[in-house]
């Protein structure tokens, strides 16, 4: 790898000495000077107000993965990105959505229940006997005669989904799973499956009285409805600006990939997850359309993250083998900016150190005077990044806003200083490893020696 990660510590130090040395613990505003010239040309150009305007822009309306309104953000980001001046490339891909029932009724004999549901529960009208299944496990089931009946089984040891599947091969035409412990049961059966009967659930209270009254035989008939519950695959995309590297034709250059999600949560308008990310990303874009770099940015927004990651995942899986060998960092920003949340930290999906947490470490503690702590967490879209192998990392406040995925996650909850902080680092970390480095002319045998970042300050920005 061509550059040190920590070559400005030594050219500041080499400049500065002793002084030097001794400002490593000074206050921030005092350490601001470790950073070069150019490093500081950059951060004059973040510009905090856009990056907010942009997020009040996107927030006015939740943008769900495959809706209209996630397409209208697709092309906001889009007309961006070209108004940057970037070559921008819109990636569609298909995933299974779901909607959930619009409506659940069921009544055993006389009473009626209000049962919940399931991620993924289909829809239908079935009435029939009610069977007791225990846990749904098949050798529990395979004595049973359950065809035309709806099976009654108890939450525990296997997944909600194998309890159906298994009710279903045997027959069954619905199923009610109930509480082994107190509170309402929700949860997913993690995929769309076709062998899918309508599956309730109903609480534990509820569950053994309806399992003791089943056991002597006075239940009655069961009818259950479940309306909507639709699985259908639909379309989302990310949006990808790039930005060519300056160097000959056919040399392949490292690429940097520096991204957030576009995508909300259904009735939240998504300010900070991740509205502040995907403008954050336009900022970086906006801010590097003049700098030349020797290393490919990529500067892209995922969509369908908040379905099971959909947009990263798709976009990891487009890339060669190649491609994926020459991307060798992912800034994944993904709620960046509310004022309700903790201090800024990183989450890599092996909770080890890796290149893009080493740059922002060393520019955080020249920036704030601290560097920006690291630790394990996944949930987001630098995770099919670090599982193809590439450095990845999340940046995000910790802990987390009390709005999260809620109608409250809105602009009047996000700070332009916190904006302002992580976009600080974010864009000097990427000019570390991006930046254009000068060789000299080649007039002495011995090694190429490399100009220092403030020789060549002109030159890379306008
Ligand atoms: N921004 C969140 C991830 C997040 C939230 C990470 C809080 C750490 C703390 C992301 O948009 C999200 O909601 N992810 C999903 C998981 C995904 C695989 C569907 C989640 O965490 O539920
Ligand atoms: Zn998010």
């Amino acid at each position: 790898m061509k550059k040190p990660i920590f070559a400005s510590v030594l050219a500041a130090s080499l400049i500065l000495g002793a002084a030097g040395a001794q400002t490593a613990y000074a206050k921030p505003a005092e350490q601001a000077f470790e950073l070069n010239v150019t490093e500081k040309k950059i951060l004059k150009k973040i510009n905090a107000e856009n990056m907010y305007s942009t997020i009040a822009e996107l927030s006015k309306t939740p943008r769900v993965a495959g809706t209209e309104s996630e397409w209208r953000a697709v092309q906001y980001v889009k007309k961006k990105f070209e108004s940057y001046g970037y070559k921008t490339k819109v990636q569609p891909f298909t995933f299974e959505g779901y909607d959930a029932p619009t409506k659940i009724e069921l009544t055993v004999g006389s009473e009626s229940f209000k049962p919940g549901s399931f991620t993924y529960t289909v829809g239908g009208k079935v009435s029939g006997e009610l069977v007791l299944a225990g846990l749904g496990k098949k050798d529990e089931l395979q004595t049973l005669d359950l065809t035309g009946k709806i099976a009654m089984i108890k939450r525990g040891e296997i997944s909600f989904a194998e309890k159906v599947l298994n009710a279903a091969e045997k027959g069954a035409s619905g199923v009610i799973i109930y509480n082994n412990t107190t509170g309402a049961l929700s949860g997913t059966l993690g995929a769309a499956n076709e062998k899918y009967v309508p599956a309730v659930t109903l609480t534990k209270a509820e569950g053994e009285a309806l399992a003791a009254k089943i056991s002597s035989g006075d239940a009655g008939t069961a009818h259950l409805h479940v309306e909507g519950g639709k699985v259908e695959t639909r379309t989302s995309h990310n949006v990808i600006a790039t930005k060519k590297p300056v160097v000959s034709k056919n040399k392949k250059s490292d690429v940097i990939v520096i991204g957030a999600h576009h995508d909300s949560v259904e009735g939240a308008p998504g300010a900070n997850d991740d509205a502040s990310g995907t403008a954050m990303t336009l900022e970086m874009a906006r801010i590097y359309q003049h700098v030349p770099t020797d290393t490919e940015l990529r500067f892209v927004t995922f969509g369908a993250e908040e379905v099971g990651l959909i947009g990263s995942y798709h976009y990891v899986e487009s890339l060669s083998d190649e491609e994926i060998s020459r991307t060798i960092a992912n800034f994944n920003l993904d709620m960046v900016g509310s004022k309700d949340a903790g201090d800024l930290v990183m989450l890599t999906l092996d909770g080890k150190a890796n290149l893009v947490t080493e740059l922002a470490q060393d520019k955080s503690k020249k920036l704030n005077g601290e560097p920006t702590p690291f630790g394990q967490g996944g949930r987001s879209d630098h995770v099919p990044f670090a599982e193809a192998g590439i450095p990845a990392a999340l940046f995000i406040h910790n802990p987390t806003e009390p709005w999260y995925h809620s109608p409250q996650d809105s602009i009047d909850k996000i700070s332009k200083d916190k904006l302002q902080d992580v976009a600080e680092i974010i864009s000097t970390s990427v000019y570390e490893r991006a930046r254009l480095d000068i060789k000299w002319p080649n007039v002495f045998s011995g090694p190429k020696m490399k100009a220092s970042p403030d020789m060549i300050q002109e030159q890379e920005l306008n």
